[in-house]
């Protein structure tokens, strides 16, 4: 709670940032877990991929999405060895592209994806289908038929009309004569669990739009018409609990209550499901206040829980599957800048707060101002001896909550043309960014051994009059 009517910031007149955030001794360091395994200081120089972001950003401006190819691969493989006994999908709504897609098949990962859009661009880069989740809670009978006839591995159901539809799609699609009309399909499951994360993200709560509830009975009553339907072949249930969870405790409690189901369908309706999916929602490190479990931790405490439960149930353990984006894809990208103007804002109590200004915002990174997130940020462009000051780096959007780090030290001498980089910015920075303001997306930019690759050009102003039919008619 604040110590003081106005905030934290105002008591004893002195800005000194929350509580977890410690004062450095020297503004040149990175902290390393909270960047990509590549990046380093080189002479005051933020590399990362063996590529200077000065370089970079001389190249291709700012502000940048810089993606550490390496860093990403290793972080998708740490997963795959981890969870060896499981599938593993990567969550194509934290990032996708369709390089991205590749990359995700080349390291022998499933994916997720929520939206037909998503399908899209996995499709456009020749993803196996088989090998593609399908989620959403409102999948309308044409993003279901497509979905089908790609021959999609999997579709997550999240309502009685989706089934309803899916009945009418395979059995329309069995009486024009198609072999192979069956499609597989998970209950997606309400566990009742309340995760410790922002409210908007937490999604096993029972007051919220995803799944069918356990405890209402809709969890059953799901699958006995998924039964019933002929086109359809239940693989098992799905639980996702939330996003950017550090507690273990909340998978359990999912867990038990969903294997509970599990086994009583089992006992009930005499069906062995055959696999079961857990979701993602692993934590990153975003700042020092966070404190991620590897893939090799998680990997060996859910197998525990899983395992522990199955032997109290006399029940065999369905194969596993986890969807993580976030832990993938979040700590393999940083976001450069470049700062435009630093202001000195005087506060009631007589505090200071230097406000950094950068050349982008809550257009490509809404996630400070939509969750209250923290995140950290460096000068990426020289060296500098000055003392620290606490800052707060903004955008440059018509809107007073368009922060994008609260509270950071930077150097005392910061000043316009710096570049500062924000890392951490992976996941759902790129796939939420908007052109409010008509701003112009930011570009992608994938970095390795001292190459850049442009994965997604910067968009244009022809990109932003495209969709604009009054242009021509002026
Ligand atoms: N599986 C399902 C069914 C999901 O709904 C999600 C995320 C994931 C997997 C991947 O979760 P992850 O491992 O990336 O945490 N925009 C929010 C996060 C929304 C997450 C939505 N679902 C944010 O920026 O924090």
């Amino acid at each position: 709670m604040p110590s003081h009517e106005a905030g934290w910031a105002h008591a004893d007149g002195a800005l000194k940032g929350p509580s977890w955030l410690r004062e450095p001794t020297d503004t040149n360091r990175l902290v390393p877990a909270l960047w990509s395994r590549t990046a380093h200081k080189r002479d005051g120089d933020l590399v990362v991929g063996g590529v200077a972001l000065a370089d970079l950003a001389a190249e291709h401006m700012t502000p940048a999405y810089v993606l550490d190819e390496a860093d990403f691969r290793s972080r998708a493989r740490a997963f795959k060895e981890a969870f060896a006994a499981y599938d593993v999908f990567y969550a194509g709504k934290a990032f996708l592209c369709t390089t991205v897609a590749r990359w995700i098949a080349e390291e022998g990962l499933l994916l997720d994806v929520c939206s037909s859009g998503e399908l899209t661009v996995a499709l456009a880069a020749g993803f196996d289908p088989a090998r593609i989740g399908y989620h959403g809670n409102n999948k309308s009978h044409p993003e279901l038929r497509r979905a089908v006839v790609a021959g999609v591995g999997r579709i997550i159901v999240d309502s009685f009309a989706e089934i309803e539809r899916l009945d009418a799609i395979t059995r329309a699609l069995a009486s024009t004569g198609s072999t192979d009309t069956a499609v597989s399909v998970m209950v997606r499951v309400t566990a009742g669990v309340e995760a410790h994360t922002h409210e908007y993200i937490a999604t096993a709560h029972e007051d919220q739009k995803f799944g069918f509830s356990i405890t209402s009975g809709d969890a059953l009553e799901a699958v006995r018409r998924v039964l019933s339907a002929p086109g359809l072949v239940l693989l098992g249930l799905h639980s996702h609990i939330g996003s950017q969870i550090f507690d273990s405790s909340g998978f359990e409690v999912a867990a038990r209550r969903v294997l509970a189901l599990h086994a009583r369908i089992s006992a009930e309706l005499g069906v062995t499901m055959p696999e079961m999916d857990l979701g993602g929602g692993f934590g990153i490190a975003y700042t020092t206040q966070d404190d991620p479990s590897d893939p090799a931790q998680l990997a060996t405490e859910m197998s525990k829980i899983v395992e522990h439960e199955c032997r109290a149930l006399g029940i065999e353990e369905p194969r596993l599957s986890i969807e993580p984006g976030r832990a993938i894809v979040g700590p393999s990208m940083c976001t450069v800048y470049t700062v435009g103007t630093v202001k000195e804002v005087a506060l009631d109590g007589g505090a200071r707060r230097t406000y950094v200004s950068v050349d982008g915002g809550m257009s490509d990174n809404i996630r400070t101002a939509l969750y209250d997130a923290d995140y950290s940020c460096s000068l990426a462009s020289r060296h500098s001896d000055a003392p620290p000051v606490l800052a707060r780096v903004v955008g440059k959007h018509c809107e007073a909550g368009d922060i994008l780090v609260k509270d950071e030290f930077v150097p005392g001498d910061l000043r316009p043309g710096d570049l500062l980089a924000v890392p951490g910015t992976g996941a759902y920075c790129r796939s939420m960014a908007s052109n409010y303001n008509h701003a112009l997306r930011p570009p992608v930019i994938a970095v390795r051994d001292g190459l850049t690759q442009v994965l997604l050009r910067r968009e244009t102003e022809a990109d932003l009059l495209a969709t604009d039919l009054g242009v021509t008619r002026a």
